[in-house]
């Protein structure tokens, strides 16, 4: 199994990122456009204390979060391992400075410290020393006071994806060279509330999106699949079995 921090490195992994993964309509993309509303209230809402307002969107990728996220401070950094994802990065953010690298072992030249850092589609399938690692150097690297790390963990075991992802580890006992390389990462919430917290962060909100599994969304459902995630999303109660679930954090 490829590390993750190779994952995204060639352009083929990005093409796959964007064309089909992120494509106009699908899953990933219909999830994305539900957090938009509650990322601006969020980052609306952040007190940013005096000074201009700094902010990373740590693996930033191909700038999908950090293009958004970037009007709304003075200061905007995004940060990634792969220089091909962030070429693609390079044509989506009008404003942001991107720095290929790794946070761990490298002594990047962030501008430190940020009032926002944002996370998005890391947690999950990073190795789990990796998570704790740059989690750790996020806490360095975030305001005391008035920073604020969001993050999101997007393959909550206790949703309704835990099933096709069981078919799918049975198809990979199977068949392993087949299915060696597709991601089949879990965590509970509960994991990565530790997990935070371990590192240094107290949740103080979290949003769920996403209660129908994706493999609906490619049925003839779709349309009722949309209309029940738009209904559901942000509520406190179906939370805890949605797919996908964004962590507000502040330093500990
Ligand atoms: C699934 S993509 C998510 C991209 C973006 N955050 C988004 O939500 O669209 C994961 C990203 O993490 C990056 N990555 C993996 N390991 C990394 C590391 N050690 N340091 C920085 N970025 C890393 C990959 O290069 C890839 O761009």
């Amino acid at each position: 199994m490829k590390k993750y921090s190779n994952r995204f490195a060639t352009s083929d992994a990005v093409s796959s990122y964007e064309g089909a993964e992120y494509a106009p309509d699908g899953y990933a993309s219909l999830i994305w456009e539900l957090q938009k509303p509650f990322i601006h209230e969020i980052l609306e809402a952040q007190d940013k204390g005096p000074g201009s307002c700094r902010l990373l969107d740590f693996a930033c990728g191909t700038g999908r979060v950090l293009s958004f996220c970037e009007g709304f401070c003075a200061v905007s950094d995004g940060l990634d391992i792969s220089a091909a994802m962030l070429e693609r990065a390079s044509e989506r953010c009008q404003q942001s400075r991107l720095v290929v690298g790794d946070i761990c072992t490298e002594a990047i030249l962030l501008e430190s410290p940020y009032n926002i850092i944002t996370a998005f589609r890391f947690l999950l399938n990073a190795e789990p020393p990796l998570r704790v690692a740059v989690l750790e150097q996020l806490r360095r690297r975030i305001h005391s006071e008035h920073g604020i790390l969001i993050v999101n963990m997007h393959g909550n075991s206790a949703s309704a994806r835990h099933l096709p992802l069981w078919l799918r580890r049975l198809r990979a006992r199977v068949n392993p060279a087949k299915h060696q390389e597709v991601m089949m990462a879990e965590m509970s919430l509960a994991e990565t509330r530790v997990l935070l917290r371990n590192a240094g962060f107290r949740v103080i909100r979290e949003i769920g999106f996403g209660v129908v599994p994706g493999f609906l969304y490619r049925s003839s459902l779709k349309p009722i699949c949309h209309w029940l995630d738009r209904r559901l999303c942000g509520s406190n109660f179906f939370k805890n079995i949605s797919i996908d679930v964004i962590f507000v954090c502040v330093p500990i």
